[in-house]
């Protein structure tokens, strides 16, 4: 099954947000198989936004992402990270559509209170840099038989 690497941003866990947004991708059918609250080094965040380090926004975007804890998360389920970028939403929250996490509970671009990976070769990399492989976990859900067809 498909593993793609979730984050709640600083905005999210201080606006008390958390419990919502884990609610919308386990009610969807999505598994957490990982989580860890951290507060993110500078080291970290500029790796794992690496691909934005010439952007204007980029020194913004780390001052962001460190000032607070945040909620990393693995999530597992089939087309998962084509699956969470749709349910999160738009880069710029004022363009997310109403019901996707952005276009419910944000409304700026430098505050848009979840990150998810973009792509299989993204969510590997971030997946790797945030857990040891010891700390995702690998289960059976009993609604599993249920939530997907079986033999499918
Ligand atoms: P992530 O899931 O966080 O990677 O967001 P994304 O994939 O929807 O967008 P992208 O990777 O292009 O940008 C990464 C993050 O940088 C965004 O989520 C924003 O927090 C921030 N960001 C992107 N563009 C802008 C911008 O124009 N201005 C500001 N202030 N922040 C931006
Ligand atoms: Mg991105």
């Amino acid at each position: 099954m498909e593993r793609t690497f979730i984050m709640l941003k600083p905005d999210a866990i201080q606006r008390r947000l958390t419990g919502k947004i884990i609610t919308r991708l386990e009610e969807r059918g999505l598994k957490i198989v990982a989580a860890k609250m951290l507060q993110i080094t500078r080291e970290l965040a500029m790796e794992h936004y690496q691909e934005h380090k010439n952007k204007p926004f980029f020194n913004n975007l780390i001052d962001y992402i460190t000032s607070a804890p945040v909620l990393a998360l693995v999530i597992e389920g089939e087309n998962s990270i084509k699956l969470t970028r749709k349910i999160v939403g738009a880069t710029n929250p004022q363009e997310a559509d109403p019901g996707t996490i952005r276009g419910d509970f944000a409304l700026h671009t430098g505050r848009n209170i979840i990150h998810a990976s973009d792509s299989p070769k993204s969510a590997e990399r971030e997946i790797k840099l945030f857990f040891n492989e010891d700390e995702i976990y690998d289960y059976t859900m009993p609604d599993e038989k249920i939530i997907y067809e079986p033999g499918d």
